[in-house]
């Protein structure tokens, strides 16, 4: 069966496109057929990563209208393990259309206020495809963490604020996350075995969510 991930978030730079990419690469690695879909050509980052990935369960998909993305996930299905859409920093109906695929959401978030008042705008709109698409999971993922005092108070703060599931496993601000996407690669094949593990660890609990 197809499994659906969006990655979400209205703020810009939360790492969106980073995280479909990595996930896709860790996807990847395990065999899996994998569909990245480029739903933000504004910027088409994704599509740039995906046009140097070499794999042959890897294909990407584009689309500018709405009907086209729901086209492509129409069509993607059972021919994909996995279909990662990654949308753009903006409330939209492809937004709105993509969520109706998802098994799972994910949004991205760092421990900056902009973020979190971002995060809690979703929220409405999460609860609204949860009315139609009863059992998507939201979780939020930290990116770009830092585990001081501070920090760490701040994320359960915005955790019990916001009244979402986590991932537990927060990404760090490492640079191999950025190297990584101008190369077409992950940080699993990338030469940062810190990044690599906590990533693993991510995406261990995104498989099991999805299963
Ligand atoms: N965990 C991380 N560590 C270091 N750099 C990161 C990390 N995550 C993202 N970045 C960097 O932050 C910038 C923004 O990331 P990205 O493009 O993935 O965000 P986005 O949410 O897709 O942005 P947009 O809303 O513009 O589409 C990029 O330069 C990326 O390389
Ligand atoms: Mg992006």
């Amino acid at each position: 069966m197809t499994k659906y991930i969006s990655v979400l978030q209205l703020k810009g730079g939360v790492g969106k496109t980073t995280i479909a990419a990595n996930l896709a690469g860790y996807f990847l690695s395990k065999s899996k057929k994998v569909l990245a879909v480029d739903a933000d050509m504004k910027q088409g980052t994704l599509s740039a990563w995906s046009s140097m990935v070499e794999d042959k369960n890897f294909q990407s998909g584009s689309t500018f209208s709405l009907s086209e993305l729901i086209n492509l996930l129409k069509e993607s299905d059972e021919k994909f393990d996995i279909v990662i859409v990654d949308l753009p920093p903006r409330l939209e109906d492809l937004a709105r259309s993509s969520l109706l695929f998802s098994d799972l959401v994910l949004l991205p978030v760092t421990t900056s206020a902009p973020d979190f008042w971002a995060a809690s705008d979703i929220s409405e709109l999460i609860e609204a495809a949860k009315s139609e698409k009863p059992d998507i999971k939201l979780r939020l993922v930290w990116n770009k963490f830092k585990p001081t005092k501070r920090r760490l108070e701040l994320k359960d703060q915005v955790n019990k604020e916001l009244g979402h599931d986590e991932i537990k496993q927060p990404l760090s601000d490492y640079i191999a996350y950025s190297d990584v996407m101008g190369m077409g690669t992950w940080v699993g094949a990338y030469n940062h075995p810190k990044a690599k593990s906590e990533f693993l660890e991510f995406s261990k609990e995104i498989e099991k969510l999805i299963k």
